[in-house]
Formats: C-alpha cells, structure tokens, sequence
C-alpha cells in the first residue's frame, strides 16, 4: 500500500524511533525516548518514505533514513530550547528536557540521539555506496553548512536589525536544511536519478521557508496548549522573524508564495505527487 498521508505512516515512524533506541538498562534512553515520544508532528520521516516511494522505492528500505532524521531533528530541538538557546521550558506538550532531567542530561541526550543517527542510517538494507550517500548527506545538512549554521545566524541575530534576506538565509539554514536532508535521504533509498533528487531539493529549499515562516506566525498567532510549545519565543528573545519585519499579513503572504514554489517543484513528477502536494499544502495551514 502507498501512502496517501502522514496516518499511513505514523505508527511505522513511531515504532522504528523506539525500536532504534538504546538497550533498557541504558542510562540515557529514558532521556532520548521523553523527548521523541509522540507529540511531534513526524513532518520530516514522512517526507522521507514519501520521497522514497515516489522515486521508484520501498519505503520500508528507507524507515531507517526517516528515523535518523526525526532523531536528528529531535536532538536540535532539545538544544534549541536549553537556557543558553532559546530558553524554552515546554516541547511536544510537555517539559523541555533540561527542565526534565537537567542541563547536562539534556545536552548529552541530545547528543545521543545525533550520535546514534549515523548508526541507525548505516543498518538500512541498501548497498553500501548508498548509505556512504546517506551519511554524506546527513553529516552536511545538520552540520555547519546546514541546520547548526542556521541556528548560529538565528542567536547571533538576536537583537539585532535584520532583513528579509538574512532571515532567508537563516531559515535556510535552521529549518529547510534538515528537511531537504529527509526528502534526499528519501531519494537516495530508492537510487533515485539526479533530475528527481534535484526536484526534491528545489521542492524542501521552499518548503523549508515556508514552514518557518508559518512557525513564526503560530509564535504569535496561537496558544501554547495548541502548540505544546511556548508562545511569544521569538519576542521574548528579540529574534527577527518574518511577522516582526513584514507583519502578520505580509509573512502569511511569503508563506503563501514559498509553499507555491515548492508545489511547483512537483511538476515533473506528475499526479504521483499529490500526497506530497497535500502534505504542503496541510503544512501551510496547519494550525500547529
Ligand atoms: C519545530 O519543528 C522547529 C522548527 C524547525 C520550526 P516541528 O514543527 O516540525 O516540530 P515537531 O517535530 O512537530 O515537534
Ligand atoms: C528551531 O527554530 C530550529 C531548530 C531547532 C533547528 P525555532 O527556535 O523557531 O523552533 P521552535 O519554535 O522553538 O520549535
Ligand atoms: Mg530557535
Ligand atoms: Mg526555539
Ligand atoms: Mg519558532
């Protein structure tokens, strides 16, 4: 069966991230398993099967790649929120990890859930000349060049006057990197051809805006309860976004013409991609 949406995937994406943690008595696997429990919106593994069996795949060869990359995602967003970060003590509806388990517990598990992504993409049952690809890909998209980049650009902003195109940049870099690495990861598992693999990754640069943009906006536009994340983040640590630069209607505008673009992109795959064109379409008016 192909998936049509993110329910025909969820409890295969739940399993795998807990079948891929550390054995029981690990010290860190409690630490790891609070902050991937469900409450996350699984966006990124989806990204990856869908990706995988649009190319030509199976997307059970890719469940290991969707995992790697939610655990990946997940390690940022425990950072993201530590005292030294955004200083945010609720994630996924629930206590932060640092207010949870403490400081460094939470740095380490963060760390943890990084380290065990590399291994976690290696056991996929791909040729190896494949998973060299995966782990190039992931090293570089969550790296300097990708998310942790971005994240430097977003705290050395703080303060700071900023322009729409250093918050492009930004955002690019944060956001959009991790999720062009989970649409690539999706089509390295099914040795998908360069003109898809270069769809993909036009199609994750604007959704990737796309998505930020719309966070920005539920930063002050929804409740916390909703969110299962504070409200008023941004504000709170004087971060430019695209609401404070071009307000409210003029970010939903860009959120609208970045979302546009990525479905654009999905022109050469023909009506196969509707899920994909759903899925962005969804994410463009998702309310958290
Ligand atoms: C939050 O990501 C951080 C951003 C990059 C905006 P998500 O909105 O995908 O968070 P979860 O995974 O659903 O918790
Ligand atoms: C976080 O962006 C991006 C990463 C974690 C890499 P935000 O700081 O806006 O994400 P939230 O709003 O805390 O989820
Ligand atoms: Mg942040
Ligand atoms: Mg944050
Ligand atoms: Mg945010």
């Amino acid at each position: 069966m192909k998936i049509q949406q993110l329910n025909d995937c969820l409890a295969e994406v739940n399993q795998a991230l807990s079948d891929f943690l550390p054995e029981q008595d690990d010290p860190m696997r409690e630490v790891m398993a609070y902050s991937l429990a469900n409450g996350g919106k699984r966006v990124r593994p989806f990204l990856t099967l869908a990706f995988c069996e649009l190319c030509g795949g199976k997307r059970e060869t890719a469940l290991p790649f969707a995992a790697a990359v939610e655990y990946v995602h997940t390690y940022s967003l425990i950072h993201d929120d530590l005292p030294c970060m955004d200083d945010d003590d609720m994630r996924r509806g629930q206590p932060s990890s640092h207010i949870r388990f403490g400081e460094a517990n939470a740095l380490l598990g963060g760390d943890a859930l990084l380290t065990r992504a590399f291994g976690i993409l290696v056991s996929a049952e791909l040729p190896p000349s494949l998973l060299v690809r995966a782990v190039d890909a992931l090293s570089l998209y969550a790296g300097t060049e990708g998310m942790i980049g971005g994240q430097v650009l977003d705290l050395a902003g703080e303060g700071q006057k900023q322009t729409v195109s250093d918050l492009k940049k930004t955002d690019a870099g944060k956001t959009a990197a991790l999720i062009k690495c989970a649409c690539v990861l999706g089509c390295i598992a099914a040795d998908a051809s360069w003109e898809q693999i270069e769809a993909a990754e036009n199609f994750a640069d604007n959704l990737g805006i796309a998505f930020q943009i719309q966070d920005d906006i539920l930063d002050v536009t929804s409740d916390s309860a909703t969110l299962g994340k504070p409200v008023g983040s941004d504000e709170k640590n004087e971060k430019s976004t695209y609401v404070s630069l071009l307000g409210l209607d003029g970010a939903r505008k860009e959120e609208q013409r970045y979302t546009e673009n990525a479905l654009r992109s999905l022109d050469i795959f023909g009506q196969e991609a509707d899920v994909l064109r759903r899925f962005a379409s969804g994410l463009s008016n998702r309310l958290s």
